[in-house]
């Protein structure tokens, strides 16, 4: 039996989501022959194997963040239910995971990473699953740091054609030389200010005059050294999934109803009536396939591979701008991701063994290429 690496947490704002996903993970993986290997990424980054026997309560991994620095290097720790082993990792190695404590391996033959956010979903565990010489699901690491960089992408769509907001980017030392009255001239009035690599919202405010725009620009400096500044796109909120390597397919789409217009954090995550799903979305046929269309054209040009979500805005004259892509989205029981495939007739359980097999075969596909000469 295959040997999957749930790897989940982060050193992210978005560490709780990652918990969240990566239990309807583990509870999809079940269902199909598949040996789980539960892998915690602390709020530090450090790896802990997690032996429960049910997905560890969130309450018990948060005191694997308790710890003090010779504590967690070396035995394992019990928390509620759960036993923590600190896991080191080992690259150029045939066994590359080991328990610390007895330098017993540890199989595994795939990762999955469910990290969202930095350090996770930007190539950063990426370019660590190439180290360890595994195969992994997702975006290999340039896609994915493409995808956390709003303002990098950004410079790949318009490259490509692809609309998306207007917008300036700012880095942290250029601070000072951020006019209101210029940008505002420039892309009007509301701005999005925003984070350049971050996600589920985090640091992103709506700014309608000027004192709430330096309050949005501080706001969005407080999680990245580079903001960026975006006009507003006015029209239906539309997401897609996508899955494949070199031959993609899009989902049916699905529509994001926020309660106040903007999609925040606590419409995300805090209140539980800030926003409803729409699936289908209430697009007519003909937009729903432009939006495919488009979704697939993004995932190619930004060089992405196994999964992503595009997020598009749609205004009324049938304009598709694309906002965002998400590299790993969501995958809690009601994320938009998971959803939409099962809407569009791919079950849970058969889609996460279609990323582990497109997983293998970029990894076939990489191995193949000659490394002498
Ligand atoms: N240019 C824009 N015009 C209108 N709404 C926007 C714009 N940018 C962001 N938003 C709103 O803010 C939300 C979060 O912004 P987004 O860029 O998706 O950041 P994140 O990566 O944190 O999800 C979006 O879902 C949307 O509701
Ligand atoms: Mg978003």
């Amino acid at each position: 039996m295959q040997s999957v690496g749930l790897v989940f947490g982060g050193k992210s704002a978005e560490h709780e989501i990652s918990v969240i996903s990566a239990k309807n993970i583990n509870h999809i993986l079940s269902q199909i022959p598949m040996k789980v290997v539960r892998i915690y990424m602390n709020r530090r980054g450090a790896f802990f194997l997690i032996e429960s026997r049910d997905f560890p309560e969130a309450d018990d991994l948060e005191k694997l963040n308790e710890l003090s620095e010779s504590s967690d290097a070396t035995a394992a720790i019990k928390a509620g239910a759960l036993k923590g082993h600190p896991l080191s990792l080992h690259p150029g190695t045939f066994n590359p995971v080991r328990k610390t404590e007895n330098g017993e391996t540890i199989d595994i033959d795939i990762f999955l990473p469910i990290v969202h956010g930095t350090g996770g979903e930007d190539g950063i565990l990426q370019g660590l699953f190439h180290t360890l010489d595994r195969p992994f699901v997702g975006c290999d690491v340039f896609a994915s740091s493409l995808g956390m960089d709003k303002s990098a992408m950004k410079v790949h769509l318009k490259e490509a054609g692809i609309p998306s907001a207007r917008h300036r980017t700012f880095f942290v030392h250029e601070k000072d030389s951020i006019r209101f009255s210029e940008i505002q001239q420039e892309l009007g009035l509301p701005l999005f200010v925003k984070p350049a690599r971050q996600g589920s919202s985090v640091g992103v405010s709506r700014a309608t005059d000027e004192e709430s725009f330096k309050k949005a620009c501080e706001m969005a400096f407080r999680f990245d050294n580079c903001i960026l500044i975006e006009e507003q796109i006015l029209g239906k909120e539309i997401e897609c999934a996508v899955l494949g390597n070199e031959s993609p397919r899009a989902s049916i789409i699905g529509q994001i109803l926020p309660k106040d217009g903007f999609y925040s954090y606590e419409s995300k995550y805090i209140d539980a009536d800030g926003a409803k799903l729409l699936i289908p979305a209430d697009i007519t046929e003909a937009e729903s396939s432009a939006v495919q269309k488009l979704a697939l054209q993004t995932f190619r040009t930004l060089y992405c591979e196994g999964l992503a979500r595009v997020d598009c805005f749609l205004t009324d004259k049938g304009e598709i701008y694309i906002n965002e892509i998400n590299t790993l989205p969501g995958f809690t029981n009601i994320s938009m991701y998971p959803t939409l495939w099962e809407k569009t007739g791919l079950s849970r359980p058969d889609l996460l063994k279609a990323l582990l097999d497109l997983a293998l075969q970029r990894k076939k596909r990489q191995d193949a290429l000659e490394t002498r000469h």
